[in-house]
């Protein structure tokens, strides 16, 4: 970490008049950082940040955004840009090697990844103890962190190699063991991965092939999926990054790491928004409720948010909304559905909540997730997996943070500290004695 120590901030205890330097750290763009890790040592104090909104927990070079400009960057690279011109699996690699690969290194990549997508045969049966109508995200949840008990050579997190081969079977597999979880709930046998197809054409054939007949996959419809897949690749230290890193930091095996970053995506506040917000446009039903839905997402007396609307770091459109309505427009064309209400009712919806001073005040704008459900469900994808493919494409985003985690020096256990306000000390009270 670069520390410029001429530049400090200065702490003051205004009741004793004691004082301490803090040194600023900046970093090769964004906002300055205070560094705070000698505080507790030198002062007996902690800071307070719940939800974290002011804290940087880690150094990173993989993700870069800027809120109140709507800027995101992988690596230097704006979100636009990846994609239109990359593709999921390239973009993968840049997550987690720094650079866009080149010709020789992207061909090795793609094949290992190809090469690693099976599964190994006892997991299949494993699917079998769920009961049918179980969540999708509560299989990937148990599944996932089944992993580690079918490829123990590669749990050691010191050994670099096995991390590698951790990673890649994560990205690899995740697909397969994502269409899985569709078939089974919805009773069809599982279909294997084809090497011949790409990983986003791979994944449409295992959802929606059936044995019994040939499946093609409609190109433009993969190249959205992929799409969908870049956009959601990665998005900093995010509430499931952050968990992966936290589960990460006691030295717990990479396939529980991602197990637990799933759990925390499942969350409406976070992945499960985008099922959120297609149960919101169906309840809606008509244009004529809108006016009586952002009523009631301004109603402070009243739970109900808009979903799709708000994020807590972009203070402007979310880049990745802008690519998302364009893939939506393009997927309801190529599908014929250019008329569905439920896009309709989404842009009326945006239209009549970015006039709204509420929203306008609070910049509340949409976000990713308000456009990708109706795309999704145009793709005949059942709402239920939608935030598995979040997580599917997030995989990306947590093994690169994984393993730059691992391979950072500073890297401790994460051990956040609280401001208790429990009770003081007292005296244990015998069982007859207590009221
Ligand atoms: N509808 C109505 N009011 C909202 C909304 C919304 N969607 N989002 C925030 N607000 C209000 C909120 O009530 C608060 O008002 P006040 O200052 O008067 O108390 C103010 O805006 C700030 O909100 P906050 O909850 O303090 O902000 P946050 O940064 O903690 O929350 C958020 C961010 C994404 C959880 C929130 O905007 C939200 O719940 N949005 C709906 C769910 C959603 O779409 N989530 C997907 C996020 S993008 C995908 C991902 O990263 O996983």
């Amino acid at each position: 970490m670069a520390t410029d120590n001429q530049r400090t901030v200065t702490l003051t205890d205004d009741s004793t008049g004691k004082s301490w330097k803090l040194n600023l750290t900046s970093g090769t763009m964004g906002p300055d950082v205070i560094d705070i890790r000698k505080l507790q040592a030198d002062a007996d104090m902690f800071t307070f940040d719940p939800g974290y909104t002011s804290t940087a927990s880690c150094e990173s070079k993989i993700t870069f955004i800027d809120g109140d400009k709507g800027i995101l960057l992988h690596r230097g690279y704006p979100i636009e840009e990846l994609a239109e011109k990359s593709d999921f699996l390239e973009v993968a690699y840049l997550l987690q090697f720094g650079e866009l690969p080149n010709p020789h290194q992207k061909a090795e990549w793609v094949g290992s990844i190809t090469r690693h997508t099976m599964v190994h045969e006892q997991l299949i049966r494993f699917y079998s103890g769920f009961r049918r109508d179980a969540h999708p995200m509560a299989v990937m949840c148990g599944v996932v962190g089944a992993l580690s008990a079918f490829y123990h050579d590669s749990l050691d997190i010191h050994d670099p190699r096995q991390r590698e081969i951790a990673s890649h079977r994560l990205i690899a597999k995740m697909p397969t063991l994502a269409a899985m979880a569709h078939k089974y709930a919805v009773g069809q046998p599982f279909m294997y991965p084809q090497n011949n197809l790409n990983y986003a054409e791979n994944f449409l054939h295992m959802m929606f092939a059936v044995p019994a007949e040939a499946y093609k996959v409609n190109p433009v419809l993969s190249r959205a999926i992929d799409k969908i897949f870049i956009l959601h690749a990665d998005h900093e230290q995010n509430a499931s990054t952050s968990t992966v890193r936290l589960a990460s930091s006691s030295g717990a095996n990479p396939f529980a790491c991602m197990a637990a970053g799933i759990a925390s995506l499942w969350g409406p506040a976070h992945g499960g928004a985008n099922e959120a917000v297609l149960k919101m446009l169906m309840q809606i039903g008509s244009k004529d409720n809108i006016p009586d839905v952002v009523r009631r997402a301004k109603d402070k007396s009243s739970d109900f948010r808009l979903m799709g609307f708000g994020h807590r770091v972009y203070k402007n459109y979310d880049p990745r909304a802008k690519v998302m309505r364009q893939t939506c427009h393009e997927v309801l064309s190529e599908l014929g559905h250019r008329n569905d209400p439920l896009l309709e009712t989404a842009m009326e919806l945006e239209r009549v909540a970015l006039q709204d001073d509420y929203f306008i005040e609070k910049k509340l704008y949409p976000n990713v997730d308000f456009y990708s459900g109706i795309v999704l469900r145009a793709m005949g994808i059942p709402m239920s997996m939608f935030t598995v493919l979040f997580a599917l494409a997030r995989t990306a985003g947590w093994v690169a943070h994984w393993q730059e985690q691992l391979a950072d020096p500073h890297q401790k256990i994460g051990r956040p500290r609280q401001l208790y306000t429990g009770p003081t000390t007292r005296s244990f009270v015998p069982l007859d004695k207590r009221a």
